[in-house]
């Protein structure tokens, strides 16, 4: 069912310096900062040719970052996205597993355009997981 990693996402509280220490100090390719008011987010990409690293600023009263960052002011791993070929299969067996769905548990449109879902990070080993249809 788990096809390749999409990307980690790394939830900071200074998007620029964030941007900086990659780029300058750890030699990556970052883009300029896109804000995703729908996702109350505010992202930079890291390219790193077999997978990416989501740099997320909270943008927005009702930021879905902005808790983590009370909890973790320095920043921290929020999130890791896996491939699958069919969210909704990939659903179905997960439900059928146990295993919690965030929201109602219907696909919503990403970040990238692509369908996803979040699960419990209770079920998965303290991990909260994006799942991308791809
Ligand atoms: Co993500």
């Amino acid at each position: 069912m788990l096809g390749r990693l999409n990307h980690v996402a790394i939830a900071v509280p200074d998007l620029q310096a964030a941007a900086a220490t990659y780029r300058d100090t750890l030699g990556a390719a970052v883009t300029e900062a896109q804000a995703l008011p729908e996702h109350g987010v505010t992202v930079v990409f890291v390219d790193l040719g077999n997978t990416k690293v989501e740099l997320l600023e909270p943008l927005g009263e009702n930021s879905p970052i902005a808790a983590f960052l009370v909890k973790n002011p320095a920043g921290g791993m929020h999130h890791v996205c896996y491939e699958v070929d069919d969210i909704v299969a990939a659903r179905d067996r997960l439900v059928d597993c146990g295993a919690r769905v965030l929201g109602d548990g219907e696909p919503k449109t990403g970040a990238h355009g692509k369908p996803v879902l979040f699960l419990h990070p209770k079920d998965f080993l303290g991990t909260l997981v994006e799942l991308e249809q791809v």
